[in-house]
């Protein structure tokens, strides 16, 4: 019998500490530390015997991914999920996590693979009218909508079914645990035992987990070393992109990403994400171009549109969509100081279409012309992309896989491209624009300051 002891378990990075503190020593959280009562955490998962074996015994095709058919999520998972794995998807309410597992147990079933679905977030009711509505085959599913985790166990072991999806893991609990269901000790204890199970049994095993706004999930750093292949599922819910994004994987490379679009019918795989992003695109406008990014190992051509006005209060507002506000603060400063563009009495917006979000520097340079085409009201010829990093100096950097980014521009029709000095060789039918700095890039492009229509400065 385990002896009863206490601890204070922070609700937010799962640390424990002996005594009450109003602040987590470890990760800094105010109010976040709960006393629980610890039972001894090793009994609730079963001990397994000693398996020393040859590596060279083992067959490795048995870590093979198996396909679940739908083409964007096996892309991300190089190839799609093993058998005994377990993934674990994260993402914020209503993204269409539920929806995403919900098409892929469809797949499956269609191929006469066995899914159970434990769902103790929606009802049996909701889920069928759902399923019905995108047309799911139900044949191979069972769905379990429990909330005990050993209830869940006993249905898998008894079934052993190809797929276990468990949505979310926030909502599960084993009442042998303390506290209640999304409680750290909750969340990491019925994880451990899913892993356990999955290794145990070969049941690939996907566990769906709720992010907040702020991008954590409760107990996120636990759950992440816990499992094999940690995803994110993410977009603008006021856009229909979302992104899948593998941060782990155990199986394969990660950093490959799956382009989906939510419609009426569920999620559908875009194979084109650029031609989604340009579909509507006008093009003659001041302030516009396009910049291929890089999302995982794919180029996406974005377009990234500015607009100025004078300001009319005082203090000229800064906004930016889809752009970090550091960034366009950074790259308005070098406009200013090194090329001599002052934009000090304008308001300033930014944005990036289709909800795209740019996290990365290849965009600065687009970002630094598209300002100084709207400031002068010059537009850029709308078949130029630009691909670069600026630095503080107005130097135009390399980044990584220009060659890449530049092949997806030319297969797009794009035809020139302003790239840094030390740019590999252009794609075929493309022409390539070397600068040193944002001012000769601006430059070349005809933006001179000198027809600026507003009065600067
Ligand atoms: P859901 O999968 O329930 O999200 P999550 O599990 O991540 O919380 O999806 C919720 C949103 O998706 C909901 O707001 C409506 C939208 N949606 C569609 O637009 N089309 C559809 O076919 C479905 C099923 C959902
Ligand atoms: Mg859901």
């Amino acid at each position: 019998m385990a002896k009863t002891r206490f601890e204070h378990r922070c609700q937010e990075c799962g640390a424990t500490t002996a005594r009450w503190e109003g602040r987590c020593p470890t990760c800094g959280a105010w109010n976040s530390l709960v006393e629980q009562v610890v039972e001894s955490t090793r009994s609730s998962v079963a001990p397994e015997e000693s398996r020393a074996v040859a590596l060279g015994g083992v067959d490795p095709s048995l870590g093979n991914a198996r396909a679940t058919g739908i083409v964007e999520f096996d892309r991300t998972l190089s190839g799609g999920l093993v058998p005994g794995s377990v993934t674990l998807v994260g993402g914020e309410p209503g993204i269409g996590k539920s929806t995403l597992l919900l098409q892929i147990a469809s797949s499956l079933s269609r191929a006469r693979r066995r899914v159970v679905i434990c769902s103790a977030e929606e009802s049996a009711e909701q889920i069928s009218r759902r399923a019905f509505r995108l047309g799911v085959d139900t044949e191979a599913i069972t769905l379990c909508t429990t909330a005990s985790l050993p209830e869940v166990l006993r249905v898998v072991a008894e079934m052993r079914p190809d797929l276990l999806v468990i949505d979310s893991i926030q909502t599960f609990a084993d009442p042998e645990i303390a506290g209640s269901a999304g409680s750290v000790s909750q969340v990491r204890e019925c994880a451990a035992q899913l892993v356990a199970f999955a290794k145990r049994s070969g049941v690939a095993t996907v566990l769906i987990g709720h992010v907040t706004k702020e991008g954590s999930l409760a107990g996120p750093r636990l759950l992440e070393h816990l499992v094999d292949t940690v995803c994110s599922f993410e977009g603008d819910r006021h856009h229909a992109l979302r992104i899948l994004s593998v941060m782990k994987h155990r199986f394969g490379a990660s950093g490959e990403l799956g382009v989906f679009e939510m419609t009426a019918d569920g999620l559908k795989g875009v194979a084109d994400p650029s031609a989604l992003f340009l579909a509507d695109r006008q093009t003659g406008v001041a302030g516009s171009i396009v910049v291929p990014i890089l999302e995982g190992h794919r180029a996406l051509l974005v377009e990234v549109q500015t607009l100025v006005t004078p300001t009319v209060f005082g203090t000229p507002r800064r906004a930016g969509e889809g752009i970090a506000s550091g960034r366009l603060a950074l790259i308005l400063a070098v406009l200013e100081q090194r090329v001599g563009l002052l934009a000090g009495a304008l308001d300033v917006f930014a944005s990036v279409v289709g909800g795209v979000h740019i996290q990365e520097p290849g965009a600065d340079l687009a970002l630094g012309l598209a300002l100084a085409s709207s400031v002068t009201a010059v537009p850029i010829d709308p078949l130029t992309v630009a691909c670069g990093e600026v630095g503080l100096a107005g130097e135009v950097r390399q980044v990584v896989h220009t060659e890449r980014r530049l092949q997806e521009a030319a297969r797009r029709g794009f035809r020139r491209a302003i790239v840094p000095m030390t740019c590999p060789r252009a794609p075929e039918g493309m022409e390539l624009i070397r600068v040193a700095t944002l001012l000769e890039a601006v430059e070349r492009l005809g933006l001179a300051v000198a027809d600026r229509p507003f009065e600067l400065g």
